[in-house]
């Protein structure tokens, strides 16, 4: 049986569900010849600033018995770097492209929106309003009044589909979701990571060089998966699940959850195919579930 993969989040259409997060794929290059870039549902390169940012002070990465935490604090070399070097390139490689941004201000932020937004061959651009590892980042996403604002002020002036990557540190996502949505967005990416820190009690001080970071990887899918469940049981927007994402097993239980798409972030550090080794497993875990399309799937466990 043939297994129809695409999906539709609101105005955004991908091939399959399967995409890579930001800020764990770089701008692509990276990964050349690795995989096949023509096989994912979609890119979401590296977060990009309106100006050029050194990011936070190492070490910003380190390994906890249960996860990665890190602390990059959106090293990157500017928009216009971005548009001028990475875009003509990622455009190219034949899947959908959503670009990231994240402004410092709401200002910055619409400024940042109609200046992609005038870029040809996007599929779509995520606001990252949930950066644990900055000022101006995570704040924007706990306050429905900032988070709707934003979300306003860029879908006035960027013709694509937005998406709003939210945190999980927030007592009701619902809340989160219903702002995105009342600000114009398409669709919304739960979550960016949980704020967490790593102690050397040896030396009586935090590992990472900004004392606190943001966990992923496996530890936080539980976690995540409950917020999708509850936006789903919501149901405004479409849902993109990010947060430790490894296996078909993972992605299955997202779109049964509710999700409509996923996105595959700390795996691709261990194992770079694991995106790739997902979609291939896709179509038949889908027919184990007597469905014909990722579609039939979507939420399947909410009409039990
Ligand atoms: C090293 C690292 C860098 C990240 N940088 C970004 C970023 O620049 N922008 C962003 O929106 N999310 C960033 N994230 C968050 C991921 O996109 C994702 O939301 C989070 O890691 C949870 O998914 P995972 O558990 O599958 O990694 C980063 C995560 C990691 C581990």
């Amino acid at each position: 049986m043939s297994v129809d993969l695409s999906v539709s989040l609101g105005r955004l259409r991908l091939p399959n569900p399967v995409l890579v997060a930001s800020g764990t794929f770089g701008y692509a290059r990276e990964l050349e010849g690795v995989i096949d870039f023509t096989k994912l549902g979609g890119i979401i390169p590296k977060t990009v600033t309106a100006a050029p940012r050194i990011g936070n002070p190492p070490p910003r990465t380190v390994e906890t018995p249960s996860g990665l935490l890190n602390s990059i604090g959106l090293d990157n070399d500017g928009i216009d770097y971005f548009i001028e070097h990475h875009l003509p390139y990622l455009t190219e490689l034949g899947t959908p492209i959503i670009a990231n941004i994240a402004g410092k201000s709401k200002s910055e932020f619409i400024e940042m929106a109609s200046k992609i937004g005038e870029q040809p061959g996007l599929a779509a651009v995520e606001l990252n309003i949930s950066c644990p590892n900055v000022a101006g980042g995570i704040d924007f996403a706990t306050n429905p009044f900032d988070t709707e604002e934003i979300i306003a002020g860029c879908r006035k002036v960027c013709p694509y589909p937005l998406i709003a990557k939210l945190t999980p540190m927030v007592s009701k996502i619902e809340i989160m979701v219903e702002a995105a949505q009342s600000g114009g967005a398409d669709a919304v990416s739960l979550c960016n990571t949980f704020p967490a820190m790593a102690l050397n009690w040896r030396r009586a001080k935090p590992i990472l060089g900004n004392g606190m970071g943001g966990l992923s990887g496996p530890a936080i899918k539980p976690m995540v998966l409950r917020l999708v469940w509850l936006a789903a049981q919501a149901n405004l927007l479409p849902i993109i699940a990010v947060g430790g994402i490894a296996t078909i097993d993972d992605v299955m239980e997202f779109l049964v959850a509710g999700a409509s798409a996923v996105q595959i972030g700390t795996a691709t550090f261990y194992d770079p195919t694991a995106s790739i080794k997902i979609i291939h497993e896709l179509p038949q875990a889908i027919g184990l579930l007597n469905q014909s399309s990722v579609r039939g799937v979507i939420g399947l466990a909410h009409r039990k």
